[in-house]
C-alpha cells in the first residue's frame, strides 16, 4: 500500500499566514501539521509516500520534510501547477501510484485515531470477500473506504448518505441542504479503480475535480464503497479556530519535559515542554504549553494551551490559548488570547504620543482590539 498526501492548494482560509507559507507547515504543539500525517503513515507501515505540492509553497515543504529519512519513509514529490481539486491530485499521481492500493491523506487534517486500524480494516474487507466465483469476489470487494465523522456544520464538508443496508449511497460536496450530519474526513482508501473514476468526472461548479464526485462515480458504476464512523476527534485545521482547538487537543496529551533554563524567580506548572535552549526569566508557564528552543520569556505569564515556537521573544506580556510562530516578538501586551501570530511578527505596546494603535498589517488579516 502506498500513501498520497495532499499538501498543495491555496490555503485561502488561513491568510495572511499562507501568503508566505504553506498551511500544512503551521505548527501544532510546535510540530508542522503535515508531520503528524507522515508519522501516522509510517506507523501504519506505509513507507512509499507521494506528496502533492504547489509551485509557490512546495520548496518550503520539501526543505522541511527532506527525503523522508527522519520519518523512516521514502518521499516522491509531485508538483501540482494549479489547485484543480483533490481528484486532480490522484490524476497527476498516476505514475507514482501505479496499480497499488493507497491511502489519500489531506495534509491539513489531523485525527486522534491511528491510521493502522483503518488501513487494516480495508485490507481485511478486501481479502475476506468470499463470493462463489472469482469474478463475483472481485466485484463484491470494496473499491474504496471512506472515514466519516458526525459534525454540527455538514455544509462545510463533503457529506455522505448511508443507505438502509449500511452502504454509502450518495456523496455531495459542501451541500446547502446536507442529506446527513456525516462529514467526509480527509482520509480515503482506494484501489486502482479510482484512476478510471478521476479520469471520467468533470470539474464541479467551483472548477475543481472533486474526490466526492469520483467516489460517487464508483458507486454509480456498481462498485462497493464502505465506510467507518470515526472514534475520537478529527480536525480540518484549515481555519484559525479549529487550528487552536487542535493545538489544545494535542497539548493535552504532551508529557512534561523541562530541558530549558528556568531562573529562580520563574516557575513551570503542570505539563510543560520547555525545549533545550529556551529561557524563563522572572516568568511563569502554566501548562499545557510548549516553548521552543531559543525562545526567551521575561517578566511574563504563559497560560494554558500556548505553543510558542523557536526563537521568539516575550517581554512583560501574558499569553494563553495561542499559537505563536517562530521569531515573533511580543512586548508589553497585557493579554494575548485565542491568537495565531505569524513568523517574524512584532506585537508591542508603544509609548509614543498621541497614544494610539499603530499597525502595519498585511492583506487578509484579522485584528480584534481590546
Ligand atoms: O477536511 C475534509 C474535507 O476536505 C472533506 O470533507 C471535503 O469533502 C474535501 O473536499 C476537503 O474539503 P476542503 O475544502 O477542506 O479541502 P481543501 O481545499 O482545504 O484541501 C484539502 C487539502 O488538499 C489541503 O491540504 C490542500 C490540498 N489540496 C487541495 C486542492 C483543492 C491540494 O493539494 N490540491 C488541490 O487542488
Amino acid at each position: 500500500m502506498k500513501g498520497l498526501i495532499l499538501s498543495g492548494g491555496a490555503g485561502t482560509r488561513l491568510r495572511p499566514i499562507t501568503h508566505t507559507s504553506a498551511k500544512q507547515l503551521v505548527p501544532i504543539a510546535n510540530k508542522p501539521i503535515l508531520f503528524y500525517g507522515i508519522e501516522d503513515m509510517a506507523e501504519a507501515g506505509i513507507t512509499e509516500i507521494g506528496i502533492i505540492i504547489a509551485p509557490v509553497t512546495g520548496d518550503e515543504i520539501r526543505e522541511a520534510v527532506g527525503d523522508g529519512t527522519q520519518f523512516g519513509v521514502d518521499v516522491e514529490w509531485i508538483v501540482q501547477d494549479e489547485p484543480l481539486g483533490l481528484a486532480h491530485c490522484v490524476l497527476i499521481a498516476r505514475d507514482f501510484l501505479g496499480d497499488d492500493d493507497f491511502v489519500m491523506y489531506l495534509g491539513d487534517n489531523m485525527l486522534e485515531q491511528d491510521l493502522s486500524g483503518f488501513v487494516n480494516g480495508f485490507h481485511r474487507s478486501r481479502t475476506d470477500t468470499l463470493s462463489p466465483t472469482l469474478e463475483e469476489s472481485v466485484r463484491d470487494m470494496p473499491s474504496a473506504q471512506i472515514l466519516l465523522a458526525e459534525v454540527d456544520d455538514p455544509s462545510s464538508f463533503g457529506v455522505a448518505e448511508i443507505g438502509p443496508d449500511d452502504e454509502v449511497v450518495r456523496l455531495v460536496e459542501k451541500p446547502d441542504d446536507p442529506p446527513s450530519n456525516l462529514a467526509l474526513v480527509g482520509i480515503y482508501l482506494f484501489d486502482s479503480s479510482i484512476h478510471e473514476a478521476v479520469a471520467s468526472i468533470q470539474p464541479s461548479p467551483r472548477g475543481e475535480l472533486e474526490i466526492t464526485d469520483a467516489i460517487q462515480w464508483l458507486i454509480d458504476d456498481g462498485r462497493r464503497v464502505c465506510h467507518e464512523v470515526l472514534d475520537g476527534w478529527w480536525i480540518d485545521t484549515g481555519k484559525k479556530d479549529p487550528l487552536l482547538e487542535c493545538n489544545r487537543l494535542v497539548l493535552d496529551i504532551l508529557d512534561r519535559s523541562v530541558a530549558g533554563e528556568v531562573d529562580d524567580r520563574s516557575s513551570v506548572e503542570g505539563r510543560v515542554v520547555l525545549e533545550t535552549g529556551a529561557r524563563l526569566v522572572n516568568s511563569t508557564v502554566r501548562g499545557p504549553a510548549v516553548i521552543g528552543a531559543g525562545t526567551i520569556i521575561t517578566d511574563s505569564h504563559i497560560g494554558p494551551y500556548s505553543s510558542i515556537a523557536v526563537d521568539c521573544v516575550v517581554n512583560a506580556s501574558e499569553i494563553d490559548n495561542s499559537v505563536i510562530l517562530r521569531r515573533a516578538t511580543i512586548t508589553d501586551v497585557p493579554r494575548l488570547t485565542d491568537s495565531l501570530v505569524g513568523r517574524d511578527t512584532v506585537v508591542t505596546r508603544g509609548d509614543s504620543r498621541p497614544r494610539a494603535t499603530r499597525v502595519m498589517i498585511g492583506d487578509h488579516c484579522n485584528i480584534e482590539i481590546e
